[in-house]
């Protein structure tokens, strides 16, 4: 038996971002991001939905620049405090602890705790109802050089990646599988 629920965003679990932002101008901002999301390998781009009354949304709309962080459980609290405090009010990067670093080829800085900075580019805003979805192409990409094994694997599990669930934050359960792993021949 099922119960029909009204229609809503009920595609859980989600990533759950730090976007970090800029005006150009000498000013920044970050700002936590559940409506992200992968959206093609090649160009590789992602997505990000964006309500017009937040203080990020007019430095992206104005610079088309933006920088998705990959958050972890260390980073945790820092990022729901930004979900929840406006960059109008406050500097969050002082008050959720957290420390700006240089990004390779966009003006937003990245977030030096988190273990992956992925730098976008906006190509297109598309206007949805109450967010403004802004697709990005990833133009450069840092990782912490102390993720990665002495073979060059990215060990991106031992980060402690989050996961945001029917609005609650999770780390991640057992590891079940990996990619093909209900085709490959037992050894
Ligand atoms: C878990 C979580 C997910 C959120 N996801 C979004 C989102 O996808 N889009 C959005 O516009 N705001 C989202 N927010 C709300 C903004 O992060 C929040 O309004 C923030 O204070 C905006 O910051 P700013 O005014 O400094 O730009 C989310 C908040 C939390 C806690």
């Amino acid at each position: 038996m099922k119960t029909e629920m009204k229609p809503g965003n009920m595609l859980y679990p989600l990533p759950v971002v730090l976007v970090s932002v800029h005006d150009g101008q000498g000013h920044d901002n970050l700002l936590t991001i559940g409506w992200a999301g992968t959206v093609c390998s090649d160009p590789p781009m992602v997505s990000i939905s964006v309500r017009k009354e937040r203080y990020s949304y007019d430095m992206i709309e104005k610079t088309k620049e933006f920088v998705v962080n990959v958050t972890t459980e260390e980073t945790a609290f820092a990022t729901d405090l930004c979900g929840v405090k406006s960059g109008r009010d406050m500097d969050k990067w002082k008050a959720a602890g957290l420390t700006r670093g240089k990004a390779v080829k966009v003006g937003a800085p990245v977030v030096a705790e988190c273990p992956v900075n992925i730098e976008c580019r906006v190509t297109q805003a598309l206007e949805l109802g109450t967010h403004v979805m802004f697709l990005g192409e990833v133009v450069a990409v840092q990782a912490g050089k102390e993720w990665f094994d002495e073979n060059g694997r990215f060990m991106l599990e031992k980060t402690r990646p989050i996961a945001y669930c029917h609005g609650e934050y999770y780390g991640l359960g057992k590891k079940l599988g990996t990619y093909g792993y209900s085709v490959r021949k037992k050894k």
